[in-house]
């Protein structure tokens, strides 16, 4: 069995083949960082004509680089939310055009599940149910997985997703778009003591995550006099980490039936949090796992692999609709203050 996977939801364009026993036949990125970087954040419309150019080379690439031709492939799968919906049609409209030439099924794919599945693509012996971590550019969520379809939200974000709050503290240090992995090399010489910044909600009872407040006093900070940028980095990056810590281990605190405490997202490519991530789940005695970086930013692999879940779980595909909001559990009773992006 082998998927063919495509990922058009926001700035970054993927296609990827993989085969149900794991094997990842052929995968590529292409990032948009240069298009948007200039703008400060993604531009709608810049990424859907992007994903234009550059999503049919790219799958003729990929069959390429495999050796194998449309007919080879069993199953063809897009991410059909959530994300921008003009990127996200570009994907869907292509998979189900070769899905539908090669006579085979096509799988719209919650870009949400297809993070939140990839650990156990590249960790075999990870099994449901596991506490995830789910932290990207647009979404902050502790999420209890007990496998291909079914979740329950145990936390959002009432305000900003990590990933933005890395962003955004990149732009007001100067360091460009995306910030995240910007701040984990600043970071690196910085000293997290020199600067203090707060912990929103930290000890809070329910493990919802906050960081406007983090990002205003980082500014505040940068507004109040000088200082290194590694140390703002550094504090900065320090302070993520306890948050998500301290709300990791409150959402673990409802979840003793966990076998396994998991991070996905672009986020969870950062390796000071995942050696936070680590060290709490060592001390709770559970296995700590995360997918190599480049599987916890946007890709392809995921996506297709998302779609062999599914389809070992004997799950009924999703209407193959663009759809700008899907969340990952449909009864998570809305968070006062959270945005789009619950
Ligand atoms: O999962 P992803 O590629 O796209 C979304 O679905 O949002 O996540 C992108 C986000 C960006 O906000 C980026 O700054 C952040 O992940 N990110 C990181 C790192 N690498 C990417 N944040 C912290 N440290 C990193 N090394
Ligand atoms: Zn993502």
């Amino acid at each position: 069995m082998i998927v063919l996977g495509i990922e058009t939801s926001c700035d970054e364009t993927a296609a990827a083949l993989v085969a149900a026993d794991r094997r990842i036949l052929a995968q590529r990125v292409a990032s948009q960082h240069e298009l948007h970087g200039p703008m400060g954040g993604v531009v709608p419309e810049l990424a859907a004509r992007a994903h234009v150019e550059r999503l049919a080379p790219m799958i003729a690439a990929v069959l390429d680089e495999s050796g194998l031709d449309l007919a080879q492939v069993d199953a063809v799968a897009a991410t059909a939310g959530p994300g921008l919906v003009g990127a996200l049609m570009v994907g869907v409209v292509t998979g189900q055009a070769l899905a539908w030439a090669a006579g085979r099924p096509f799988l719209a794919i919650n870009h949400l599940e297809a993070h939140a599945l990839s650990p156990r693509l590249a960790c075999p012996d990870l099994s449901f149910p596991y506490l995830l971590l789910l932290v990207s550019g647009g979404h902050c969520q502790l999420l209890a997985v007990q496998g291909p379809g079914a979740y329950r939200r145990l936390a959002t974000t009432i305000d900003d997703a990590a990933g933005e709050a890395f962003d955004k503290v990149a732009i007001l240090l100067g360091l460009g778009f995306p910030g995240g992995p910007a701040i984990e090399r600043a970071a690196r010489s910085g000293d997290p003591a020199a600067v203090p910044l707060p912990r929103p909600l930290l000890g809070a009872a329910e493990p919802h995550f906050s960081f406007a407040g983090l990002k205003t006093a980082v500014r505040r900070t940068l507004e109040a006099g000088a200082h290194r940028t590694a140390d703002v980095a550094a504090a900065f990056q320090e302070a993520v980490a306890d948050c998500l810590a301290d709300r990791t281990v409150r959402a673990l605190d409802r979840l003793p039936e966990a076998r396994a405490l998991v991070a996905a997202g672009g986020v969870a490519a950062n390796s000071a949090i995942r050696a936070r991530l680590a060290g709490l789940a060592a001390a709770r005695g559970l296995p700590f796992v995360a997918p190599p970086a480049w599987l916890c930013t946007d890709n392809a692999a995921m996506v297709a692999w998302a779609a062999c879940e599914r389809m070992a779980a004997g799950l009924a595909p999703e209407a193959p609709t663009a759809r700008p909001r899907w969340p990952l559990d449909p009864l998570a009773e809305p968070v006062r203050g959270a945005g789009v992006k619950a």
